[in-house]
């Protein structure tokens, strides 16, 4: 049984998919480690330290793709990358499949099993495997940091003897679980925070924080979480009176971080140009959704700039991936968990059990074609 973990390709990817600490579990289940040379630098893991953990270094990509039974990365692996691991091998990462689908039909004719970490079920015996949370959560951590970094003041109410500062208020647009770790993040570094979000749950969890909710609380509201845990996307009516409400408040604020999404959807615009344009010189918008069309009209994916009043907005992309150690070490412990489940102890082989809900939540090819029901199968 070999495990294979490559390099990460994509140049914007700093994360790697195990750690010595994974790799010594992933032994303990009776694999072979293979892991190629540099694999871990940008997440400040020396391929020394990996070999202490009992695997072997692998000098470039075909050698360590070739004979592996599973293959775990950060993002979807090139199909072509595939061509030397075992017949059937399993290969688990972050898929990215939505409008992907001749690259699915690669990993299909590649004849390996694909899985997509990102659909794992958000139910309990899964939320250790839950990267969307791992994930998420330091990008929620991440975007107060960047925001207190693009800010030229202080976030904290400061008593000095040259006279007080006052503290940065700062505001949260949507509070799944980046912008609960946000809330937190922020509240710990002394801001003033309020939040908003079209889920009513979110308010009581908003107010356990220590911050303010703000939200349009009408029958709408009432109904937009799905029975998924998820929000809906709101009317136009609803989302026009969410503008009014919010515009207000936005004006007044330092720092703004969103972070709303909807499943299967482009990501709603909450800030439009003329907003940005009522905040005062020095603030900062801080958008983690900007891979996904963005919450703020003006975020442009991977800039930082000034806009003409003055106004800092900030699009990093991969925000987890600014904080590659702490993603890559949860993101390996995610991995870790799926894996313990796909295992057969006492032949040390990979059996996945295919009418499991997580394998069947997750697994996208298999024998040679795309099986999942989001896909085109053809
Ligand atoms: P997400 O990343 O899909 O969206 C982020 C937030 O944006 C959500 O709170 C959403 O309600 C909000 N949003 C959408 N449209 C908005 C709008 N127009 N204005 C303001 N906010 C808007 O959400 P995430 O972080 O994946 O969390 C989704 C749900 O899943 C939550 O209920 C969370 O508590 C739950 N969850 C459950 C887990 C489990 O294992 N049971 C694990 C992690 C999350």
């Amino acid at each position: 049984m070999r495990i294979s973990i490559p390099a990460e390709t994509d140049s914007n990817e700093t994360r790697v998919a195990a750690t010595p600490e994974t790799v010594k579990k992933l032994k303990g289940l009776g694999a072979e480690i293979a892991i190629q040379a540099g694999a871990g630098l940008t997440s400040g893991i020396p391929d020394a330290d990996y070999a202490q953990a009992g695997a072997t270094i692998a000098p470039d990509a075909a050698s360590t793709y070739a004979g592996a039974d599973l293959v775990l990365a950060v993002r979807r692996p090139a199909a072509s990358a595939l061509s030397g691991v075992n017949k059937g091998a399993l290969v688990i990462s972050i898929m990215d499949p939505y409008g992907q689908d001749a690259a699915l039909k690669d990993l299909a004719t590649a004849g390996v099993s694909a899985f997509a970490m990102e659909f794992m079920p958000r139910i309990t015996r899964a939320q250790v495997m839950d990267v969307l949370s791992s994930q998420a959560n330091i990008a929620g951590y991440r975007a107060i940091v960047d925001a207190a970094a693009e800010y030229g003041r202080a976030l904290p109410m400061m008593m000095t003897a040259a006279g007080t500062v006052p503290a940065a208020k700062i505001f949260i647009m949507g509070v799944g679980v980046a912008g609960l770790q946000a809330i937190a993040t922020a509240r710990r570094m002394g801001a003033i925070v309020t939040a908003t979000d079209v889920r009513p749950a979110t308010k009581e969890q908003v107010e356990s924080l220590g911050a303010k909710f703000l939200a349009v609380e009408d029958e709408e509201f009432a109904q937009a979480q799905t029975a998924g845990g998820y929000a809906k996307e709101m009317s136009k009516d609803y989302q026009a009176k969410q503008a009014a409400l919010t515009a207000a408040h936005i004006a007044k604020q330092d720092i703004v971080i969103t972070t709303a999404l909807i499943p299967g959807r482009p990501a709603p615009r909450l800030i439009t140009a003329d907003m940005v344009h009522s905040m005062r010189p020095g603030s900062v918008i801080v958008d983690l959704a900007v891979e996904r069309g963005g919450n703020c009209e003006l975020a442009v994916p991977g800039q930082t700039f000034v806009t003409d009043n003055g106004v800092k907005i900030v699009g990093h992309l991969n925000v987890p991936g600014r904080l590659a150690a702490t993603a890559s070490s949860l993101y390996a412990r995610n991995l870790l968990a799926f894996m313990d489940t796909l295992v057969n102890k006492e032949t040390k082989s990979f059996a996945p059990n295919w009418d499991d809900e997580l394998v069947k939540a997750t697994l996208l090819t298999r024998d040679g074609a795309v099986v999942h029901p989001n896909f085109n199968k053809a």
